[in-house]
């Protein structure tokens, strides 16, 4: 935790790396936790005293009473997604008006964003990104071509302002031949999301975190998503449309670059991916079963097989690279717990050469392996990093060394009590 700083908590590879549980380990040494990219295609799960959360757009920070939560402007909100998501935390005994505000810059999601996400899905046929079907892709393109709303346009003239943009929407449906759909009890949800979030502080979250940074107040930036889903620096086109490197933290909070503290990147000791989109790495046999099996490796928002595979080094030297990562966090280790030999992709192959470069289209590159021992031991009810058994000792000194970066939390269960630092 750095005073008067950003630190912020990225996932480095495909997304699901475990934010939520670390992020809501972390939050009591912060004053405040925000969100800056995103919206409801996020699912963070968070796990304690035997009670399970799944949260899309509301920061991993609001279970610790006293702290401010932020959702920035970076982010894209769903008010109907929004409320029942609030309200299954209030219902759960959460006061949450009084810790959550809300960037009057983040921009809204209207049903018809996810009506034009699953229209534009279909047109692509075999291409198609595998989107969570949340309207993401929709309502950014729209920020960029400035013809979105914002959570700021909701207290003023706001029935005018949304009847122009749905019957926009509308209009593009029809040139999509795209009219097959009933949003009436979706948009009625959704007014009604839209009056909910009006009970809820809509302010001009930079100038707080400006504020709170120079009274020396300590901020932790929660990522969505990761790296490889980067609109810039991901596996493009399959990817999300938001920034969710570092950078992002800077644009999608208001704050400076050198505000930013600690980076830390966060990953799994394997890799998935769900949706489309090429991944080298990924298994198609019974291993790649049993990762997904034993890691429950079923996506939080839309419940879709994860692809499963080995730990990717050229993903993650990359991700190190573009975030400027200044320590690792290493998660479900346990769910590697019963393999004989634990492999770790290396480079990259293609038509005879290997690189271990992030290659501009990763399509047709089959991953190079280094084999190393499994530890053959349950890691789960381990509380301290002196009781690792040598084998998974070695798995984290190799990674450490090949990625030039300290891993120093390790994870090895679900529970928030499952967390081991790292001298
Ligand atoms: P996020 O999107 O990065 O917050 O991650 P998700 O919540 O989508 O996915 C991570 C999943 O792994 C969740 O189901 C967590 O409960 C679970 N999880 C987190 N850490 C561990 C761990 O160390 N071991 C195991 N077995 N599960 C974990
Ligand atoms: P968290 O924050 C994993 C993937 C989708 C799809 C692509 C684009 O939980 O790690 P979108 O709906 O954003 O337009 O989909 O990105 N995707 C995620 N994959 N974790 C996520 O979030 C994701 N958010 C989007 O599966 O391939
Ligand atoms: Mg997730």
């Amino acid at each position: 935790m750095s005073k008067g700083k950003v630190d912020a908590l990225l996932g480095i590879v495909f997304g699901d790396e475990g934010k939520g549980k670390v992020v809501d380990c972390f939050t009591p040494k912060y004053d405040i936790v925000a969100r800056f990219a995103g919206g409801p295609n996020a699912g963070h799960t968070i796990i304690f005293e035997g009670k399970k959360f799944v949260l899309r757009s509301i920061p991993s920070g609001i279970f610790d009473e006293g702290k401010l939560n932020i959702i920035g402007n970076g982010c894209v909100i769903a008010p109907d997604l929004f409320m029942a998501e609030a309200k299954e935390l209030e219902a759960a005994g959460y006061d949450l008006k009084s810790r959550l505000h809300i960037s009057k810059r983040a921009h809204l999601i209207l049903p018809t964003h996810r009506v034009l996400d699953r229209a534009y899905e279909a047109a692509k046929g075999k291409n198609k990104v595998g989107t969570t079907g949340k309207g993401i892709g929709p309502t950014y393109s729209e920020k960029a071509a400035r013809t979105s709303l914002r959570v700021g346009d909701i207290l003023e003239n706001f029935p005018e302002k949304y009847a122009a943009l749905k019957s926009r929407h509308e209009q593009i449906l029809k040139d999509l031949h795209y009219t097959d759909y009933d949003i009436r009890e979706e948009e009625r949800l959704w007014m009604e999301g839209i009056e909910y979030m009006k009970s809820f502080p809509l302010t001009d979250t930079e100038i707080e975190l400006h504020k709170a940074l120079k009274a020396g107040k300590s901020v932790l930036a929660e990522g969505a998503q990761g790296t490889m889903l980067d609109i810039d620096h991901g596996t493009y086109p399959f990817v999300s449309s938001s920034s969710t490197c570092s950078g992002g933290v800077c644009t999608g909070l208001g704050v400076a670059p050198n505000a930013i503290g600690e980076i830390f990147g966060i990953f799994k000791a394997y890799s998935t991916r769900v949706g489309s989109g090429p991944f080298p790495v990924e298994l198609f046999d019974e291993t790649g079963d049993k990762i997904r099996e034993i890691g429950n490796e079923y996506g939080a928002v839309t419940g879709r097989n994860r692809r499963c595979g080995w730990v990717d080094l050229v993903a993650l030297k990359y991700a190190i690279a573009l975030n400027g990562v200044t320590q690792l966090i290493m998660m479900k280790s346990d769910v590697l717990d019963t393999f004989d030999t634990i492999k770790v992709c290396v480079a990259y192959k293609k038509d005879g050469v290997i690189t271990e470069d992030m290659p501009y289209d990763t399509e047709g590159y089959e991953a190079v392996y280094e084999e190393l021992p499994g530890w053959k031991s349950d890691l789960t009810g381990l509380t301290s990093a002196s009781q690792f058994p040598k084998a998974f000792q070695d798995y984290i000194d190799y990674l450490e060394k090949a990625l030039e970066t300290p891993i120093t939390i390790v994870s090895v269960g679900p529970d928030r009590a499952q967390t081991i630092e790292r001298a």
